[in-house]
């Protein structure tokens, strides 16, 4: 049975955006205008959009007041100063730039240190920060524990790295080959899944023990430092705060989207202790985002984002905010639609292979769900499998497809209410009731990095 309930939400709502949901008829010919890709959709015609949880949150009346003291000058604005305070207090890296959004710092990033044939390893790049380590000639390669590829394993960190697999990588690559070390918390492209105390410390040993620099891919800090204090032994009564600056004493760096835990509609970070990186870093953010107090920003986003990394960290709303995740994952069980378990922060994440078991990879179950819940309720939701992440084996050309297909729901933060994850619920319990009917789709169109944002389909 899935909770009746969940913690009351810390804050009420102040003001309200209509939404609304168009006709069975107008959805069928607005998939078909978008080429049944639903990035390609006008918002207006989506009525729950669970796409993503990025930039999507609800700002409250403090970040709101925050942005009307937003200084615009173009150098040392009073903003950045109010931003790299809180920085400074939550992460405690030396220096930092503010970037536009999360790929910014890593293009950054890499720009700087990414040479061709280079590895990168983490637990699982998300997809843009594999895409750019691409884009420079290097290879992205995920390390996490097996657990994370077992949907109904309850391991409470499945987004842990593989500490054998990473020692084992680091000596058959080499350390030349290998100028950075990566981790994502959570684990975005593995279900949302935590990684505890206990495995940041031992990767950070081990990439100390190479003398590689480690960077935390951090969009979701704030819902990592917080399933640590729920699950992890030590930690219980530990603030969140604590907790995160002990993650981040790990590190030598990081990058961030802010436009996730720190719940702002648009922002980043890059942060890191090394002085002559940050040299080249500065030039290089001068190239692309703007001037380093500013990094692509406006004064007022940096002022939003200030308040933002200590509202995230707030534990009356993550409690609220993880368990209205978890209830829209009990549900969806309930209804015998299997979703990685246990349910990660900031989505639920659908088994779209066993909802249409008759979907083989190549055909796009994920999308296939997808598609099907939007013409089912008008609920958008991402596809996270062969259409993400299916590529050609650089050395031999072989498609090698990725072990599993999803459907990601992400709820944005303090948006939607336990009303709109019921309908989510019903509405997916339905489509499994005709899952024999659905079809898979092929290309039409696919451009050769980030697809899944800009392809288009066609149904079989
Ligand atoms: N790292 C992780 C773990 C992410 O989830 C994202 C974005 C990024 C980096 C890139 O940040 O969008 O600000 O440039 N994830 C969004 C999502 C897009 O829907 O999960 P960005």
């Amino acid at each position: 049975m899935p909770p009746k309930f969940y913690p009351p939400e810390p804050y009420r709502i102040k003001v309200t955006e209509p939404i609304r949901l168009i006709s069975p008829e107008q959805r069928e010919s607005a998939l078909k205008e978008a080429g049944y890709n639903l990035f390609s959709m006008k918002a207006e015609d989506i009525f729950i959009d669970l796409l993503t949880d990025s930039g999507t949150g609800a700002m409250s009346a403090e970040q709101w007041a925050a942005m009307m003291r937003g200084d615009e000058s173009y150098a040392g604005a009073r903003s950045f100063y109010r931003l790299k305070a809180a920085v400074e207090d939550v992460f405690g890296f030396k220096y930092f730039v503010p970037t536009h959004q999360g790929r910014a710092a890593e293009n950054i990033l890499a720009a700087c240190l990414v040479k061709p044939g280079n590895y990168i390893p983490s637990n699982m790049h998300f997809d843009t920060t594999d895409a750019n380590i691409r884009a420079r000639g290097g290879r992205p390669t995920n390390l996490v524990i097996d657990a994370a590829f077992d949907i109904n394993d309850p391991h409470p960190f499945k987004g842990n790295m593989d500490i054998a697999k990473l020692r084992a990588f680091i000596e058959r690559i080499g350390v030349d080959k290998i100028p950075f070390g990566m981790i994502t918390v959570t684990n975005n492209a593995g279900g949302g899944q935590p990684v505890s105390m206990e495995n940041l410390k031992a990767v950070a040993a081990v990439y100390r023990e190479y003398k590689l620099p480690f960077f935390i891919d951090s969009a979701r800090y704030a819902e990592n430092a917080y399933f640590i204090k729920l699950r992890e032994k030590g930690y219980e009564n530990k603030s969140v705060i604590e907790i995160a600056r002990e993650m981040y004493a790990l590190a030598d760096g990081m990058t961030m989207s802010a436009k996730k835990d720190a719940i702002v509609n648009i922002g980043g970070l890059l942060c890191l202790n090394d002085e002559a990186l940050f040299q080249n870093i500065k030039n290089e953010l001068i190239l692309r985002e703007g001037f380093p107090t500013y990094g692509g920003l406006a004064g007022r986003d940096l002022d939003a984002m200030a308040v933002g990394l200590y509202e995230g960290l707030d534990e009356d709303y993550l409690a609220s905010r993880l368990s209205q995740t978890a209830y829209l994952a009990a549900r969806l069980n309930d209804a015998g639609i299997p979703t990685i378990q246990p349910a990660g922060g900031h989505a639920v994440y659908l088994d779209a292979a066993s909802v249409l078991p008759n979907i083989p990879q190549g055909e796009f179950p994920g999308q296939a769900l997808c598609v099907e819940l939007y013409r089912e309720g008008g609920i958008r939701g991402v596809e996270i499998g062969s259409v993400m992440f299916a590529y050609p084996d650089p050395d031999s050309g072989v498609m090698i497809y990725p072990k599993l297909e999803l459907l990601r729901l992400a709820i944005p933060r303090r948006t939607y209410t336990q009303s709109h994850m019921d309908y989510v619920a019903d509405c997916a319990a339905r489509i499994k009731s005709r899952a024999d009917k659905v079809r898979g789709y092929k290309f039409t169109y696919a451009p050769e990095l980030l697809r899944h944002f800009t392809a288009r389909f066609e149904p079989l």
